[in-house]
Parts: structure tokens; sequence; C-alpha cells
């Protein structure tokens, strides 16, 4: 079986991987095409160099523009190396622009399309990635769950067969990197951080960066918090701080560390050893509630409920109120602290790559692998 990997943005490297090296233990190389959604060395090379992601087959340079324009040359350029190297199935993971051009693309030339982390919905239309994760579950002929939440979402949706529960494949990432970020990182040293004496803040969302209204009240939550924070700025946000004149305000604060987005095994030591997380990302949701680390998020809703069910994580949206009282609560109140840090990890035990891999050939074997006419 050859299994072809469309990929574009950052999480979706990190949580490729896991399963681009379950096919390659079991003796398969798959053909690795990278859209070129995001292009920064920090945004995208970094993660093929410490995920060790050597080869990659092509490299389609879509990068940015409107919703439109990125998935339509996404899938243009494509559908032209499916059309040629015919590979058996093509997995995309996530929402982004590029998971729903390749997708489109695929199930369009009758390539079956699995999907890793399927079913998740915030419910909320205005985002785009809610619209390329509906998309994308409807044009997927095997579609991998992270939990039972999310096969609900596609049951409510008519979407039945070729469903499987695997769990997420960002516990593999962690489990597979953490303790390596641990031993070689010196980030902490590098930024003059102690364990558990900062907060790790990132955002990056279109809802929360590209209304100045928005921007604004993000500043002033991230100058007003009581405590030191590491902010990694997104490429996206650092553009619009800086158009807006935020970015001199931001730097002007003592307690405010602005960095270049950072790497995995830099990010996963920060991420571990901060006393809060403040984010919009929905990995670090994830990766927040499989470190043990109290997760704020700068949203009104979440497509990963099962961290707020699991005590893990709440919703804060920009509501500086809201914030500054759940920051003081986890900064002075040792039994609410425990009780969000020791919340259980609802998206598996890290084994979500071999089990892909595992279904995949499987159903090749038995030659269900067809897209259904
Ligand atoms: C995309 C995904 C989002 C995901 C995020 C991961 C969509 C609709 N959104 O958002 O779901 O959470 O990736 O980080 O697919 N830019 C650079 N350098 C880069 C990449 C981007 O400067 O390497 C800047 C450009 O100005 C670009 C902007 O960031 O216009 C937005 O990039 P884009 O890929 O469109 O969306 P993200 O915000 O990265
Ligand atoms: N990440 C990273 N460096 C950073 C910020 C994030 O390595 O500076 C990792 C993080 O550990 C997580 C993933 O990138 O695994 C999340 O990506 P992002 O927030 O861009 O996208 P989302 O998950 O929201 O789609």
């Amino acid at each position: 079986m050859r299994p072809a990997f469309v990929f574009g943005t950052r999480p979706e490297i990190i949580k490729l991987a896991p399963v681009i090296r379950a096919f390659e233990r079991r003796g398969i190389e798959p053909l690795m095409i990278h859209t070129g959604q995001h292009y920064d060395y920090e945004m995208s090379k970094i993660f093929l160099e410490e995920l060790e992601l050597h080869k990659i087959d092509y490299h389609l340079e879509v990068g940015s523009g409107t919703q439109a324009y990125q998935t339509g040359m996404a899938m243009i350029k494509i559908e032209e190396v499916l059309m040629k190297e015919k590979p058996d199935v093509t997995l995309v993971q996530g929402d982004t622009n590029t998971v729903l051009a390749g997708a489109l693309a695929s199930v369009k030339l009758k390539i079956p399309v699995a999907h890793v982390e399927a079913g998740l919905r915030s419910f909320d239309r205005t985002m785009p990635e809610e619209i390329n994760r509906i998309l994308a579950d409807h044009a997927s002929e095997v579609l991998f769950a992270p939990t039972e939440d999310a096969k609900k979402n596609l049951e409510r949706e008519g979407i039945i067969e070729g469903v499987y529960v695997v769990g997420n494949t960002i516990v593999d990432s962690v489990l597979q990197n953490s303790e390596i970020a641990e031993k070689k990182s010196r980030i902490l040293e590098k930024l003059g951080l102690k364990p558990k004496e900062y907060a790790l803040l990132t955002a990056h969302r279109a809802e929360n960066t590209d209304s100045e209204e928005n921007l604004k009240k993000l500043v002033e939550i991230i100058t007003s918090l009581p405590i030191t924070v590491v902010y990694p700025v997104h490429p996206r946000t650092e553009k619009r701080l800086k158009a807006s004149g935020l970015w001199e305000k931001l730097k002007a604060k003592e307690h405010v560390i602005l960095t270049k987005p950072l790497g995995y095994l830099d990010f996963l030591k920060l991420q571990k050893n901060a006393k809060i997380v403040l984010t919009d990302s929905g990995g670090i949701q994830e990766e927040s509630i499989i470190l043990n680390v109290p997760c704020l998020t700068l949203r009104y809703n979440t497509e990963r409920p099962e961290t707020i069910k699991a005590g893990g994580n709440v919703l804060v949206g920009l509501e500086k109120d809201r914030v500054l009282h759940y920051v003081e609560k986890l900064l002075n109140d040792e039994e609410f602290y425990r009780r969000m840090a020791n919340a259980k990890n609802p998206f598996g035990d890290g084994k979500a790559g071999e089990r892909i891999a595992e279904i995949l050939l499987d159903l090749y074997e038995k030659g269900k692998l067809r897209v259904k006419s």
C-alpha cells in the first residue's frame, strides 16, 4: 500500500509525524506532499528537522492568501501530484485549508481520504476551521475520531461507517518528545525563567487577531497579568500587532517576554514547566491537559470540550475580568490549582499513530479501501 500524506501547517506536521513513523516502522514509505501553507523556517522546516521528516516528495509552495485563493491553489497543485502518483489513500489531519484542499482534490479523483482528528465541532460556522472540518469529514472514507464525543458528532451528521475511535496523535507526539525536550532544550535558561514561575501564552485565531477591537482586548489582558508571561508570537499576530501599534505597548512591559514562534522541543519544555497556559490554539489545549498544566482558553467556544469536562481547561474568552479571576485563583488557591492540573487526559494512550496505520493496512489488504459509489 502507498499512502499519501498532505500537510502544510505547524500542527499538521506535529500531529502527523507519529502516523508517518508508524507506516515507516511497517516498511512503508509514504508519499509526502507539503502544500507550503506555512513557509517561515520557524513555522515549518524546524518541525520537519526536529521530528526527522527529511523526505518531502513535493513542496507545492502555495503560501498565504484569501481563504478561496489558498484553498484553490492548494487543490489545483495537490490534484496534479495525486493524478501523477496515484496513491492508494490520502491522509489529512485537522481543519486547515490544506486539509479541505487535500480531501476535495483526492476524493474527486476517487482516491479515498482518511481524516485524522475527525468529528471535532465548535458549532461556530463563522470559523474557517469549522467549515473545513465538516467538509473534510463528509469527503472522507475513513474517519479517525480522537474521542467518543467526536464520534457522536459524526453520527449526528449521518456519518456512521468508517469511523474509528483511536485517540489523538498529539498524545503520541507529546509522549515521544517531552523527555527529549526536557533534556535537550535550554529555553528556560535562555529566557531567564524558573519552572512554574511564568505563564505561557499563544494567540493566532482569526477571530482574536483580525478585529482590532479584539486584538486590543488581548493586549489589555496580557499587560494586566500578575505573572511573567512568555508569548511566542505567530507571524499572523505579529503582523497585526505591528500594524496597529500594539506591539510596542506589549514590548514595553517588563513582565512580558515576546519571542519568535518556537521549535517543538523548546515549546514543549516551556509548556511543561509553565504554571498556567493561556491560549486560543487547539493543539495547545490538548497538550496542556496531557502535560498537567491548567489551561485558560481565550475563546468563547471550543471543539475540544473534553478538556473542559475533564476539568483541565476553562473558556475565558477575551473578558479581562474573567481571565484575571481565574489567573488569581490558580495562583492563590492551591486546591483549585491541583484539581485543574490533575485533570485526566481524555485523548488516549499515545498509540493513535500505530492504530491508524494498522487499520488502514487492514482495510487495504481486505480490499475495502475504495471510494464508495
Ligand atoms: C492556519 C489554520 C489554523 C491553524 C494555524 C496553525 C486555516 C484556515 N487556518 O492559520 O486553523 O490553527 O494555521 O498555526 O487553515 N504567515 C507567515 N508565515 C508563515 C505562515 C503564515 O507570515 O509561515 C502569515 C501570513 O501573513 C498569513 C497569515 O500568517 O497571511 C495567516 O496564515 P494562514 O496559513 O492563512 O493561517 P494561520 O493563521 O496560520
Ligand atoms: N507550537 C510550537 N511552537 C510555538 C507554538 C506552538 O511548537 O511557538 C506547537 C504546539 O506545541 C502545538 C502546535 O504547535 O503542538 C499548535 O499549533 P497552533 O497553535 O499553531 O495550531 P492549532 O493547534 O491551533 O491548529
